[in-house]
C-alpha cells in the first residue's frame, strides 16, 4: 500500500490550511498530506523498547485506540538500538504507512529518515520524547516534562522539611541521577528538578558529597537500571563511609530500582540504616509495589492511556485535514522549529495515594497486593 501523491485538491486544501493557520499557531495543517475524508489505512507506531513496561503499554494502548478509530496499526519496537528504529521507520515508509508516531530512542538520529517520510507525504507525531533537528515533526504529544522534575524535587524538599527553619548546621546528603543523554526529556526533567533544589544546594542544606552536580555527570545511557546501579555502588563506596545518603533524585522507575539495589547491597534498608528517599517516574508496577513495601518512596504517574488517546486524536485530525488541539506552541523547540505540543499533567504518587492508580483503573487492586 502506498500513500497517493498529493493531488491538486489536496494541494488546494493544503494551501487553505496554511492560510487559515497563518495568523495562528500551526503552519502545518494535516491536509497537506492526504486528501481529507476517509478513515482507514495503516499507522506506523515506532516505540523504543519492550524492556520497560510503560512502552509496552504505550504501544498497545495506541494500537487499540487507533484500531477503534478505524485504522490498522504496524507496531514496532527498536530494542533500544538506534539502527533498528531507523530501519523500522524506513520500512514503514516503504510500506506506505499513512502516519508515523515515533517515541525516539535517540532524539537526534532521525533527521534523514524523517526527510524520507516528508518526501513520501507521511506526517509524523513525536510521542512522549521530542524528535530533534528535523522540520518534519508535525506535532508532539507528551506530559509537562519540566513539571515531572519539579514534582520529584518538591517531594524531596517536602519530605526533608527543607522549607522549615533548620537546626543550626542541619544538612542532608543527596545524590542526583539524570536520564539518557540522547533523550530530550532528560534536560527538561533535570532543569525542572534543579529549579526546586538549587536554593538548598546553594545554601548547603542539601549536600552532594560526590560533587557530581552537573547533568552530564549524572546521566544514565538508555535509562538503564544496571548502569544506574553501578554508578550508585560507586558513589556510595567513594563518598559514604560514616555518612549516609538521605535522598536520591531519580528520574525514572527503572533507575530507581537499580539505585535501591545498590543501596541495599551497601546495607541500607536494614535495621538502623533506613533507605533514603528515592524518587521515580512512570508508576511502573514493580516500583509501585516497591513503594508499598516501603523501599522506593515516590514516582510520577503519567497515564499512558491518556497519552495514547492524545496521539490518536492528533493523528486522526492530521489525516482528516483538521488542526489538532495543542496547548503549547513555544516551549518545545527541536532546533529547527517549535513543535506544536499537547502536554498532559503528571501526578506525584507515594504510599499515601497509590489507591489513585486503582481508582483510575491503571492497576487492579490485586496487582498491587
Ligand atoms: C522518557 C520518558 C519517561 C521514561 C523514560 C525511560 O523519555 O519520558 O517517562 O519512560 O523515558 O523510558
Amino acid at each position: 500500500m502506498r500513500v497517493p501523491r498529493i493531488t491538486a485538491a489536496a494541494a488546494l486544501a493544503a494551501l487553505l490550511a496554511v492560510s487559515v493557520t497563518a495568523c495562528g499557531q500551526e503552519a502545518r495543517g494535516g491536509s497537506r498530506y492526504k486528501p481529507a475524508g476517509g478513515k482507514g489505512g495503516v499507522i506506523g507506531l515506532a516505540m523504543p523498547t519492550k524492556a520497560s513496561e510503560r512502552w509496552i503499554a504505550d504501544g498497545e494502548n495506541m494500537a487499540e485506540q487507533f484500531e477503534k478509530a478505524g485504522y490498522e496499526t504496524d507496531l514496532q519496537y527498536g530494542d533500544d538500538k538506534v539502527e533498528n528504529q531507523i530501519a523500522q521507520i524506513e520500512n514503514m515508509i516503504t510500506k506506505g504507512r499513512r502516519l508515523l508516531v515515533v517515541a525516539a530512542i535517540d532524539g537526534s538520529a532521525l533527521t534523514e529518515v524523517l526527510q524520507r517520510a516528508e518526501d513520501a507525504g507521511i506526517p509524523v507525531i513525536s510521542y512522549d520524547r521530542l524528535i530533534m533537528g528535523s522540520e518534519h515533526v508535525d506535532y508532539y504529544a507528551s506530559f509537562d516534562n519540566e513539571r515531572v522534575g519539579e514534582l520529584e524535587a518538591r517531594y524531596i524538599v517536602d519530605r526533608l522539611k527543607l522549607g522549615e527553619p533548620a537546626a543550626k548546621g542541619a544538612s542532608y546528603n543527596i545524590e542526583l541521577f539524570a536520564g539518557s543523554p540522547d533523550d530530550n526529556n532528560t534536560t527538561y526533567f533535570w532543569n525542572g528538578a534543579m529549579k526546586v533544589l538549587k536554593p538548598y544546594l546553594d545554601s548547603g542544606r542539601l549536600v552532594v558529597r560526590s560533587k557530581q552536580t552537573r547533568m552530564n555527570q549524572a546521566t544514565t545511557l538508555r535509562w538503564d537500571g544496571g548502569t544506574a546501579q553501578k554508578r550508585m555502588d560507586d558513589l556510595i563506596s567513594k563518598n559514604y563511609g560514616e555518612e549516609r545518603v538521605d535522598a536520591v533524585l531519580s528520574p525514572y522507575d527503572g533507575i530507581s530500582i537499580g539505585v535501591i539495589s545498590a543501596l541495599k547491597s551497601a546495607g541500607y534498608g536494614s535495621k538502623g540504616r533506613p533507605l533514603p528517599i528515592v524518587t521515580g517516574q512512570d508508576a511502573e508496577l514493580a516500583s509501585v509495589k516497591s513503594i508499598l513495601r516501603g523501599e522506593q518512596t515516590q514516582t510520577v504517574f503519567k497515564d499512558t492511556r491518556k497519552l495514547a488517546a492524545q496521539a490518536v486524536k492528533m493523528g486522526d485530525a492530521v489525516l482528516n485535514g483538521r488542526t489538532p488541539e495543542v496547548n503549547n506552541t513555544r516551549d518545545y523547540h527541536n532546533g529547527k522549529k517549535a513543535v506544536p505540543a499537547y502536554l498532559l499533567d503528571p501526578v506525584s504518587i507515594d504510599r499515601s495515594n497509590t489507591d489513585l492508580l486503582v481508582r483510575e483503573g491503571y492497576f487492579t487492586a490485586g496487582q498491587l497486593r
